[in-house]
């Protein structure tokens, strides 16, 4: 059976069509990174405005790719949670909408947890139970994933998530939006030890993070305490890497640090890990080393997986298998369902 998996929770519009063996027929995504940029963040009237306009070619585009029809579909997914409110409904009318002319059931997804999902499709293999470590610009969360479906909240960031933290520290350095991939770019040639950046709740038994310290500490050493106009300072070229370089190390030895604790407390020995952040080539290092030293089986998404998409969407095949199929009144929950 093919499925056809729609993604609008952020800024990406995404659609792809799969089968319920989990093949990937076609999947594709629509970046706005662009309409974002000059704001240094995601603007959620134009996301959704964007998602509008997007959301019918990129459809149009998985079938043709896929070399099926409309007809040929045998359920939509959507992901209707968590995510910008805005943005979620788009693409909720448009799966509610072709549900209800072809005739097939409507799947919900929870994006968090398809982001996880992304490794059991990558590894083709069976990761359930694992600990699951979701960082993205709107989330850094630990879970205890019982099944593809059953998600415990372990601890979660108190303030910024870590992709939000990339973003900030990226526009006080001038480096462009998204700014997680330019601040790798910029640390390749810094020295991570050349600032000593704070990292919260490392020698905690909890496990919650918080970014917004960290921001606050690159934000002095760059303008100094109380000063915002970052455009008028002067970095140079070698400042600029130390600071990411030595922000990033931060960052990274904070999500490797929580995720081994977690697994440790919950007697877990699988970690899998997604989200925009997971992309990051330091963190993939740091996880991979942690991860042999302490013989621990990790499945990190391969990077066409980490940022949004909808094949990630494919967790739509667990859910048909359990059953659970929507009613056409699914609303959206932009919240984090704490369960
Ligand atoms: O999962 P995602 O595409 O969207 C959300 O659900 O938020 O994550 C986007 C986030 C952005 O904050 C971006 O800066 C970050 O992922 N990101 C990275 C990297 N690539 C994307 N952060 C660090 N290093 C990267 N290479
Ligand atoms: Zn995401």
């Amino acid at each position: 059976m093919n499925l056809l998996t729609i993604e609008t929770t952020c800024d990406e519009t995404a659609a792809a069509i799969v089968t319920d063996r989990l093949e990937v027929l076609a999947s594709v995504v629509a970046s706005q990174d662009d309409l974002h940029r000059r704001f240094g963040g995601v603007v959620p009237e134009i996301a959704s405005r964007a998602h509008v306009e997007r959301i019918l070619p990129v459809i149009d585009e998985a079938i043709r790719k896929a070399g099926i029809t409309l007809n040929d579909l045998g359920a939509v997914a959507v992901a209707h949670t968590p995510g910008l409110a805005g943005s979620l409904l788009i693409g909720l009318a448009a799966a509610k909408t072709l549900a209800a002319a072809l005739g097939i059931p409507l799947v919900a997804v929870n994006h968090l947890q398809g982001h996880i999902y992304a490794c059991r499709l990558a590894d083709g293999e069976e990761v359930f139970p694992c600990v699951g470590l979701i960082i993205s610009g709107g989330h850094t969360s630990l879970y205890r994933c019982r099944t593809p479906l059953e998600f415990e909240l372990l601890g979660s960031t108190t303030d910024d998530a870590a992709g939000e933290a990339f973003d900030k520290v990226a526009s006080m350095l001038g480096l462009p939006y998204p700014g997680g991939p330019a601040i790798q770019e910029a640390a390749q040639g810094g020295n991570p030890r050349a600032y000593a950046f704070p990292r919260a709740f490392l020698n905690d038994e909890r496990l919650d993070f918080s970014f917004s310290g960290l921001k606050t500490a690159v934000r002095y050493t760059v303008a100094g305490p109380g000063k915002t106009d970052f455009a008028a300072i002067q970095l140079s070229p070698q400042q600029t890497a130390d600071l990411a370089a030595s922000f990033q190390e931060a960052v990274v030895d904070c999500l490797v640090t929580k995720a081994f604790q977690a697994l440790k407390q919950t007697r877990l020995n699988v970690l899998c890990v997604g989200g925009g952040v997971a992309a990051n080539a330091r963190l993939r290092q740091r996880l991979q080393e942690e991860a042999a030293r302490q013989n621990v089986r990790l499945h990190v998404a391969p990077l066409t997986l980490c940022t949004d998409n909808a094949v990630m969407g494919a967790i739509a095949v667990e859910r048909l298998k359990a059953g659970l199929v929507e009613p056409l009144d699914l609303d959206v929950s932009p919240g984090v369902v704490r369960r």
